[in-house]
């Protein structure tokens, strides 16, 4: 069987993005598993991801290995577990629907926990390098929690950090850092609609700054995209 592609730009009508992505997501899965014999996921929070999880818990996108996942985070906010906003308690609804029985191999940032200790302890759990890493990207150009001018994009050695001034809220976040980013063996960067078309095309343009457009960190990934967010893509029809 072909091996999955892990770079370059996928466009999907808005309709099929999600089913589109989990097909593709557990394709790399898979090619992690039959390369290494497992493998360690990194997921991110957001609106987008949130439909493509519950698909692939559907089993409709091809069954997971789930004997061999392992799942950890991109980013979380700093909210108790059971919080609205906090990104476990989405992957634990929409993922791990039908398959509580997995809830262990989802490895959570502590929420709750004073922020800078969290990230440190985090970090001691946090594989490296990882084998996936699922990531959204907001307008302005951040992803994971590493927003345009804050101190987590210009990281060089920590893994994971606090992030106490996020524009997007919850302020307080605990992030992973751009090695982890540049270290994955595969990145997967999920995006949808008009608003998001211009962060896209800078995220993916030949010149531009990390410091600006943090999702230039996952510039090499896979970017699966519906027809709007793909729009100012230069060269796009
Ligand atoms: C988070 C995220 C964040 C997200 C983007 C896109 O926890 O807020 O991990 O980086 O992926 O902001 O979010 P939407 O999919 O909701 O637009």
């Amino acid at each position: 069987m072909s091996r999955t592609a892990w770079t370059g730009v996928v466009v999907v009508g808005s309709e099929g993005h999600a089913r589109e992505a989990a097909r593709r997501i557990v394709g790399a899965v898979r090619d992690a598993v039959e390369e290494k014999g497992r493998c360690c996921a990194a997921l991110s929070g957001g609106s987008t991801p949130e439909p493509v999880y519950r698909v692939m818990a559907s089993g409709e996108a091809g069954e997971l290995p789930w004997e061999r996942l392992s799942f950890y985070f991109a980013d979380e906010r700093c909210v108790p577990p059971e919080d609205e906003a906090s990104n476990y308690r989405m992957v634990v609804d929409s993922l791990l629907a039908g398959h509580q029985e997995h809830r262990s191999r989802v490895h959570r940032m502590q929420g709750e926990a004073e922020p800078q200790r969290a990230a440190e302890l985090y970090q001691r759990e946090l594989p490296d390098p990882l084998d996936l890493v699922l990531l959204g990207i907001g307008q302005d150009g951040h992803t994971a929690s590493l927003f345009p001018g804050g101190e987590a994009v210009g990281e060089d050695s920590r893994r994971v950090v606090a992030v106490r001034d996020a524009p997007k809220p919850p302020a307080a976040r605990l992030t992973v850092t751009p090695p982890v980013l540049r270290d994955a063996r595969r990145l997967v960067v999920l995006a949808r609609g008009r608003a998001k078309a211009d962060a896209v095309a800078a995220a993916l343009a030949e010149e531009g700054s990390v410091h600006e457009i943090p999702a230039r960190l996952a510039r090499r990934g896979l970017w699966i995209l519906d027809e709007e967010a793909a729009s100012a893509i230069e060269g796009s029809p």
